[in-house]
């Protein structure tokens, strides 16, 4: 399932996506240089959507995930809560297929990919 071409991310930047058409982002992307991270838009304290406005998920440095519900801060390679109340707790990653023409997918067999 097709999210964006690569060129659709601004580096050092974060994006929403609802591939599946549920009314609201659940897959949310950072890209890094050549490297994209992907995580379900949900955060690990109350399994909520994290972004503070539309495409809005890293704190001001640009360096965290945050989620505006309460703050908590995630790294932006592993997921992984640094700080906040699921300190120590993960985001949920989800495998992302680039293609050599910039194209960005959903990897095939992941939970959130329905079969067609
Ligand atoms: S729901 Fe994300 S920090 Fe509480």
């Amino acid at each position: 399932m097709r999210l964006c071409h690569i060129d659709q991310l601004p580096d050092g930047a974060s994006r929403g996506f609802d591939p599946h058409q549920v009314g609201q982002d659940t897959v949310l992307v950072v890209r890094q240089g050549r490297r994209l991270f992907a995580y379900r838009d949900a955060c690990p304290h109350h399994d909520t959507p994290m972004a503070w406005r539309k495409d809005a998920y890293l704190d001001g440095t640009g360096q965290h995930i945050v989620c505006a519900a309460h703050g908590a801060q995630f790294d932006i390679a592993t997921g992984l809560c640094t700080l906040g109340p699921c300190l120590g707790e993960s985001l949920t990653p989800v495998p992302l297929l680039i293609h050599n023409n910039g194209e960005v997918h959903l990897a095939p067999q992941h939970p959130l990919e329905t079969p067609t």
